[in-house]
C-alpha cells in the first residue's frame, strides 16, 4: 500500500517508520522544510529509542522518503493520514484544529482516485464529520473516505507499542475504509492484534476516554499513597494487591509527582471541555484535572519539607522530562517543582540524560553534564524522573559527594530498607520515611 503520513511529529514519524517496516511504501509530508532536510539528512528530531534504526533501514530500503510538498504525495496514496499536532488552545483548553482543518484543505486539493483520509491526530469527536464536510467542500468530486484511527503509542516505548499493540481501533463505516486499513495493518492481525472496528465518533471518544482513565486511574493511587503515608500502609502493596484483580489491572498504577507529557494534560482538558459543551460534565475527569495540578505543589511542599526547609540549600536533582527515554519536556511535573523549590530560596543542580537542551529552554538551574557532578556538594538529592541509570547509583559515593545523606525519591525506585542500611534518610511516595540505623 502507498500511504502519505502529514506531519512529522512524534506520532506521524513514529507511524510512518513503522507502517514503511510492515513493507508499504510512506511518504511523510512536513511543512517544516529544516525538519525535513534534516530528516533526508537521517537526523531524527526527537529522541525515541530505536526510531532512529528503523527509519534508517527502511529509507536504505527504499520504502520511506521525506518532502515538504504534499501535492505530490497525496494523489499516488491509497490512504492520507493526518498526524499534525493538536494542541490545547489558549485560555479555553479546547483542542487546537487549525492544522488539522488546514492540511484537510490542501489534501482535497491533490486527492486522485479512491483516498482513505484517516485522521491519527487526537481529535475531539465530531472532527471527522468536520474534515469530510471541508474535503466535501473543497472537491464535490472527489471520491474518499474519512476514517478515524487513534494512536495510543506511548513516548519511550513507541517502536515496540506500535509493533506489539493492545489493539487496533478503527473508526469507519465504510467498507472500502475498512478494507484498506485491514490491509494496512495486515502484519499485525498474523499476531491476533485485536482490531475494533466502530463509528468515527467512538473511535474518536476512545482516544480521550482511554487517557482519561489512565490519568485517573493514576492520580487515584497518587491519593492512596497520600493516605498510606498517613496511616502507615505501602503503597506499592496496596497497588499489587488491588492490581491483580484482574478487573483493575496492575498498570499505570506507580504513585508519584502526578502525571505530565504531551498528551494527559491536553486531552483531559480537552474532553472536560467537550464535556462542557455537550451538556454532560464529569466531575471525575476535572477532579483529576485539579488533583494533578495540586499534586506538583504538594511534591514540592514534600520536599521542603524533607530539607527543614529548603531556602539556603544546595539540591541535586535528577531527572527533569515527564517520564524517562525522552527528551520530552512538556507539562513535566519538573516544570512546576524546580521553580517552585527555587522561589522557596533552594540552589537546584539538575542533570537529565536526555531532557538537557529542552531542560535549558525552561528552567534557570545549573544544569550538569552528569549525576555524580550534580550531586557534588548539595544538601540532599530528588529523584524526579526513573531514568535506568538512577535506579543503581553508587550509594557509597553518592553519600560522600552529598553534605547529607538525604534522598526524596518521588518515582519510589529505591528500597526503604535498602537506604536505611546505606546510611540514608529516604523519603519516597506513599512509604515510610526511612532513617539510617
Ligand atoms: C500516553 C498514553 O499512555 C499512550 O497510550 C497514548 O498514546 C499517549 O499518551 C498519547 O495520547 O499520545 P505518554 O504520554 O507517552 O503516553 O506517557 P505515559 O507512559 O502514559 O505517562 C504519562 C504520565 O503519567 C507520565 O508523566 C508518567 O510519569 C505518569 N505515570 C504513568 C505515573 O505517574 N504513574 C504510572 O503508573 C504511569
Amino acid at each position: 500500500m502507498r500511504v502519505a503520513m502529514i506531519g512529522t511529529g512524534y506520532v506521524g514519524l513514529v507511524s510512518g517508520a513503522c507502517f514503511s517496516e510492515f513493507g508499504h511504501h510512506v511518504v511523510c509530508v512536513d511543512k517544516d522544510a529544516s525538519k525535513i532536510e534534516a530528516l533526508k539528512a537521517g537526523k531524527i528530531p526527537i529522541f525515541e529509542p530505536g526510531l532512529d534504526e528503523v527509519v534508517a533501514a527502511n529509507v536504505k530500503a527504499g520504502r520511506l522518503s521525506f518532502t515538504t510538498d504534499l501535492k505530490s504525495a497525496v494523489p499516488e496514496a491509497d490512504a492520507v493520514f493526518i498526524a499534525v499536532g493538536t494542541p490545547s488552545r489558549r485560555g479555553d483548553g479546547h483542542a487546537d484544529l487549525a492544522y488539522m482543518f488546514g492540511a484537510a484543505k490542501e489534501i482535497a486539493e491533490a486527492l486522485v482516485g479512491y483516498t482513505v483520509v484517516v485522521n491519527k491526530s487526537t481529535v475531539p469527536v465530531g472532527t471527522g464529520q468536520k474534515v469530510e464536510d471541508t474535503i466535501r467542500s473543497v472537491r464535490p468530486d472527489a471520491d474518499f473516505d474519512v476514517a478515524s484511527n487513534p494512536e495510543f503509542l506511548r513516548e519511550g516505548s513507541a517502536i515496540e507499542d506500535f509493533r506489539h499493540p493492545d489493539r487496533i481501533v478503527c473508526g469507519t463505516t465504510s467498507e472500502r475504509a475498512a478494507n484498506v486499513l485491514r490491509e494496512l495493518y495486515r502484519p499485525l492481525f498474523l499476531n491476533e492484534t485485536p482490531i475494533v472496528f466502530t463509528s468515527r465518533e467512538s473511535s474518536e471518544l476512545i482516544k480521550y476516554a482511554g487517557n482519561a482513565f489512565l490519568a485517573t486511574k493514576i492520580m487515584f493511587i497518587n491519593e492512596m499513597a497520600d493516605i498510606c503515608e498517613r496511616v502507615g500502609a505501602n503503597v506499592q502493596d496496596v497497588a499489587r494487591g488491588i492490581g491483580l484483580d484482574g478487573r483493575i489491572g496492575k498498570k499505570f498504577l506507580n504513585a508519584g509527582p502526578g502525571y505530565g507529557g504531551s498528551c494527559f494534560p491536553k486531552d483531559t482538558l480537552a474532553l472536560l471541555r467537550t464535556a462542557e459543551e455537550v451538556n454532560a460534565p464529569t466531575a471525575i475527569v476535572a477532579a483529576v484535572v485539579q488533583a494533578n495540578d495540586r499534586r506538583k505543589i504538594a511534591m514540592a511542599e514534600k520536599i521542603d519539607a524533607a530539607f527543614g526547609g529548603v531556602k539556603g540549600k544546595r539540591i541535586a536533582v535528577l531527572g527533569l522530562t515527564f517520564k524517562p527515554n525522552t527528551d520530552d519536556m512538556r507539562d513535566a511535573p519538573s516544570l512546576v517543582i524546580v521553580p517552585w523549590l527555587k522561589e522557596h530560596g533552594a540552589d537546584i543542580h539538575a542533570y537529565d540524560p536526555e531532557g538537557k537542551k529542552e531542560a535549558e529552554k525552561l528552567l534557570d538551574v545549573t544544569h550538569c553534564p552528569d549525576a555524580y557532578t550534580a550531586l557534588n556538594g548539595a544538601d540532599g538529592v530528588v529523584i524526579l524522573t526513573e531514568w535506568n541509570e538512577f535506579r543503581a547509583l553508587d550509594l557509597v559515593k553518592t553519600k560522600k559527594l552529598l553534605k547529607r545523606p538525604l534522598m526524596v525519591d518521588l518515582r519510589n525506585i529505591y528500597r526503604p530498607q535498602l537506604m536505611a542500611d546505606a546510611g540514608y534518610t529516604y523519603v519516597s511516595v506513599g512509604r515510610a520515611t526511612v532513617k539510617p540505623k
